[in-house]
């Protein structure tokens, strides 16, 4: 029986771990071992995700959150090595770029236990993003490197992967997968009273939040564009809340707290246009016919600017309205084919059990 130990902590881990654990579940000779590093800790940024989604409750429960980069990672990593020594596992499984997959991922290389990575690959070429430090990092110490993309593939084989004794393997984006599976549980927000037609934004990348002039152009661009546009409709995460108050600024849009998955589903559904900093999101315009205007000047999603689907505005006012207006109620044909169709957790658990 081949043990996986898998590192998760933050909201798109959760959605993203949730198809791979039921691809796990049902496959012979593989038994998975839950930790949580606590990252994220409000209900609505955790727990929701474990009870819509179906994931087992975590076995290891860790309450690490906050602070710096540097504390946040290395708490983990002390933590999570103790968590590898006490339960032995085979391989260690990572999600994405965030400070849990980082400190995941070389915890377990600095014991010699082997990492598979999902979403491996991935690149802005911003090393100013976190997420650009940990995901290069982590992709150096996984020996199974599992890219949603072609995109991703060429960008490993560019950094010399393709000599090295690893594996890269393009499966396809779990969170297609995720999508499909559960579009049909959606449901609109509770209590949420919400306009009949409705932009969908999100806001939380540290590079928008924790800079006060891009902070405040695109506050003034969302204030605007629901005025005079149509109402923009904003789970907001609670990093952006936290540092819009800190800077004094006044966001006049239909805020609501961060919703679960399946009313997440719902908004994508029903909305006319996407407006988002986000990762998952951005692919997640595009599941649902989606027209999205990225408020960032990189996108490790670059297909999707080439398919027409996605525009980068940055964090300029003007860039913001124009595109908006210009976007509004599109409909963008959707290629399932780009991400893997809904298959790339059932491939990933193959190749798992395959390079045991
Ligand atoms: C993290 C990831 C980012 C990912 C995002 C998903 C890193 C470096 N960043 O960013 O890549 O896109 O998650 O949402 O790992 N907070 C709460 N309650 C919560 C969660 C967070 O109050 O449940 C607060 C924290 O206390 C902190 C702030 O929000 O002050 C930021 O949280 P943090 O996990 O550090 O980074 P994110 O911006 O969430
Ligand atoms: N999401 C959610 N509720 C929200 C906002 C986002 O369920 O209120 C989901 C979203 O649909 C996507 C994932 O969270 O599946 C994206 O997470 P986030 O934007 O926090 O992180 P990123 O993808 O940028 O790393």
């Amino acid at each position: 029986m081949q043990r996986i130990l898998t590192i998760i902590g933050a909201r798109p881990q959760f959605i993203k771990a949730s198809v791979v654990s039921r691809a796990i579940q049902q496959a012979d000779g593989i038994e998975e071992i839950l930790l949580h590093t606590g990252q994220h800790f409000d209900t609505n940024m955790s727990e929701v995700f474990f009870d819509q989604l179906g994931i087992p409750r975590p076995d290891i429960q860790l309450d690490i959150h906050g602070g710096s980069h540097g504390e946040m990672t290395g708490l983990m990593l002390a933590e999570i090595e103790q968590s590898i020594l006490t339960h032995k596992p085979d391989r260690v499984l990572v999600y994405g770029d965030t400070n849990s997959t980082l400190a995941g991922a070389l915890a377990a290389a600095k014991l010699h236990v082997p990492v598979a990575h999902v979403e491996a690959g991935l690149r802005s070429f911003n090393m100013r993003m976190p997420e650009e430090v940990n995901r290069i990092l982590t992709d150096q110490v996984s020996d199974l490197l599992f890219c949603p993309t072609e995109t991703a593939v060429k960008n490993l084989e560019a950094e010399g992967f393709a000599q090295k004794p690893v594996k890269v393997m393009q499966v396809g984006d779990v969170m297609q997968d995720a999508a499909l599976l559960f579009a049909k549980r959606s449901v609109p927000p509770v209590g949420g009273n919400l306009p009949d037609r409705f932009i969908l934004a999100t806001l939380h990348r540290a590079e928008n939040t924790d800079d006060a002039e891009r902070l405040t152009n695109i506050v003034q661009a969302l204030n605007q564009i629901h005025q005079e546009k149509a109402p923009v409709v904003l789970p907001l995460h609670p990093r952006t809340r936290k540092l819009i108050a800190q800077q004094g600024l006044s966001l006049n849009v239909h805020l609501i707290d961060p919703v679960g998955y399946f009313e997440m589903l719902w908004l994508l559904d029903h909305c006319d246009l996407v407006l988002t900093d986000s990762g998952g999101v951005q692919k997640e315009a595009f599941f649902f016919g989606k027209p999205c205007v990225t408020m960032r000047d990189q996108t490790e999603w670059v297909e999707l600017v080439e398919a027409g689907a996605n525009q980068l505005v940055g964090a300029c006012k003007n860039k913001i309205l124009d595109s908006a207006k210009h976007h509004y109620g599109r409909i963008v044909e959707d290629a399932h084919a780009l991400y893997g169709g809904g298959a790339a957790s059932s491939r990933i658990v193959k190749k798992i059990i395959e390079f045991s």
